[in-house]
């Protein structure tokens, strides 16, 4: 291999690291969250939706809490996969990914309702512009050489394989070395290309994972990802000149630059790097909510990269786990993937957010099924939630000519009320700190079923029986009020529909003002919605689902 070039070391050793636990701000501080940018050369499925929605429950949470909040989302349109897709459809590659991204990636977020503060496409100006100044950078310090190399590449993955990623093929395949994660064969490439020194990198990223024992979550992803550094960085190939859709080397025009090292650099182009001092650095970094298919990416190479080139690494990498059909990973090329409208269409955009966030441990594997997502929206959405709130608005209505009564003298069953209120907020932020958005859920969950316990116990239609009760039962309905109100506020950021709803229908926005308004962090404060407030009307929440099957 050529030379090593002058100045590298120094700049490398002292990785500049934000010391918060990751996710974890204080009241008005910044959040910046990923998504992966998502390959045009498919449709998206339920997989992709997974991890839009649990970016977006993290960032609408931030959000609301007061936090400088920016949530980015796009598409990555360079590589041999989306240019052999577009040759197949007999496209070009810019017309493909048009077509993919307005006639399906950005309907994407509609369907599932995300709130994206910025949509970038590799293709983009401002992104490729900058794609180019980094490399110049890099090279310019020395990171970047000539040489050669022949190895086992994934299309499917974009990436050269090593031994240990690969597994027997069978089928067509037998005999063959087919990637672990595509089943598909690897292709043996020989090219000469440019490398970038990442091997330069394995004790300073052994350094920073060991001062940061957060930067990596969860554990297991840590883990896997401490114990492939280890065994040591080999330097990367970063280029390729045997097809041209990608962006060009600023020093050479005959490679373009390799597909990874292109989309990683989404994170700081959307953010003003090269163009807006200002904006970037009131940005970054960024805590990137990845699949753990694409873990190693962000983990190794990107963080690599920006040390390389003096710039601070991401705030955190949360690697998530798959949803699996049939014990394997969903995936377009397996063609076992379920439109995420299909659904939305029966079941409505928040019980999708609801069940992903809900059902499955963020961090593990999970299997979705048609029957636990029917089962859960009758239980728990329908029967929990939307009852809680239908029966409560309507004996207020009937028993108070719909105005929320006072609430007088507190028993130890409504201070248990305001107790479980007042845990479930400070429990559901401290996991959103930790990207426990399951979590944050199931905390959120603990009034739903308190107040329908409650409910239960009070007996609300029994005191309305006898007058001498009026003072109890006015109690007991606040108590259910105000309840529902910080429900509302804390599970805005899951389920944004169904939550403005019923907060119109509480009174609460003529009394309180917007939903989204309200500081979820300050929810658990008991006596919010005044006394007088007029309720309105409710249709049911989640209505009953005729035969989803
Ligand atoms: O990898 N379960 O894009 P991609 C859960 N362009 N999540 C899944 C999933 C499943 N079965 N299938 C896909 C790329 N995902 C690159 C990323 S980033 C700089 C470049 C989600 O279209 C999950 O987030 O193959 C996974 O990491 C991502 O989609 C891969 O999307
Ligand atoms: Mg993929």
């Amino acid at each position: 291999m050529s030379e090593r070039k002058r100045g590298r070391d120094a700049d490398v050793t002292k990785a500049r690291v934000p010391q918060f636990r990751m996710g974890a701000m204080a009241e008005g501080s910044r959040f910046y969250v990923t998504t992966p940018i998502f390959y045009v050369n498919d449709v998206p499925h339920i997989g992709h939706a997974y991890t839009e929605v649990a970016a977006d429950v993290l960032a609408r949470w931030h959000r609301q809490s007061g936090d400088d909040t920016w949530l980015l989302t796009g598409t990555d349109e360079h590589g041999q996969k989306i240019l052999r897709t577009a040759t197949a459809n007999g496209a070009t590659p810019q017309e493909w990914a048009d077509r993919l991204v307005e006639s399906a990636w950005k309907p994407l977020l509609s369907t599932i309702n995300i709130a994206n503060d910025d949509f970038i496409r590799t293709t983009e100006p401002r992104h490729e512009n900058n794609v180019q100044r980094f490399l110049t950078t890099l090279y310019d310090k020395g990171f970047i050489y000539t040489g050669e190399y022949e190895g086992a590449y994934c299309v499917g993955c974009e990436e050269y394989k090593q031994a240990a990623d690969l597994i027997a093929g069978t089928g067509d395949d037998e005999g063959q070395q087919v990637c672990a994660i595509h089943s598909k064969p690897v292709e043996i490439l020989h090219e000469k290309n440019y490398f970038f020194r990442m091997s330069d990198f394995t004790q300073p990223l052994l350094d920073l994972y060991e001062a940061n024992p957060d930067f990596i979550q969860p554990e297991s992803a840590r883990n896997e990802v401490v114990a492939f550094v280890r065994q040591g960085l080999e330097d990367l190939s970063i280029s390729r000149s045997t097809f041209d859709w990608g962006i060009k080397l600023p020093w050479d025009d005959t490679h373009v630059v390799y597909v990874w090292f292109d989309a990683l650099l989404n994170y700081i182009t959307a953010i003003g790097y090269g163009d807006d001092q200002a904006t970037f650095d009131r940005r970054w970094p960024a805590l990137h909510i990845v699949g753990k298919d694409i873990l190693r990416f962000h983990a190794v190479i990107w963080p690599a990269m920006l040390l390389a080139a003096g710039l601070p690494v991401p705030a955190g990498i949360f690697g998530h786990g798959w949803l699996l059909v049939g014990g394997e990973k969903m995936s377009k090329s397996k063609l076992t993937g379920i439109a995420p409208n299909e659904i939305t269409d029966t079941f409505g955009s928040d019980a999708f957010r609801y069940y992903f966030t809900s059902a499955i441990t963020f961090g593990q594997d999970g299997s979705f099924s048609w029957e636990d997502l029917s089962a859960r929206y009758e239980s728990e959405l329908a029967n929990g939630f939307g009852n809680l709130a239908s029966r409560s608005l309507a004996m207020i209505t009937r028993y108070f000519d719909g105005q929320v009564p006072t609430e007088g003298a507190v028993t130890p069953a409504d201070a248990a009320i305001h107790d479980v209120v007042a845990a479930a907020v400070s429990q559901a932020d401290d996991a959103i700190s930790r990207v426990a958005v399951h979590e944050a859920v199931a905390s959120v969950w603990t009034i739903v079923d308190a107040l329908n316990g409650y409910i239960t116990e009070q007996e609300p239609w029994a005191l309305a029986k006898d007058p001498a009760n009026a003072d109890r039962l006015s109690t007991v309905l606040y108590t259910c009020a105000e309840g529902l109100r910080a429900l509302a506020v804390l599970l805005s950021p899951v389920m944004p529909e169904s939550t403005q709803k019923l907060w119109v229908a509480l009174g609460a926005e003529a009394a309180l003002g917007e939903l989204t308004a309200q500081p979820v962090r300050s929810a658990g404060t008991w006596g919010q919605l005044p006394a007088g407030t007029q309720v309105g009307a409710l249709e049911p929440l989640f209505p009953r689902i005729e035969s989803a099957e």
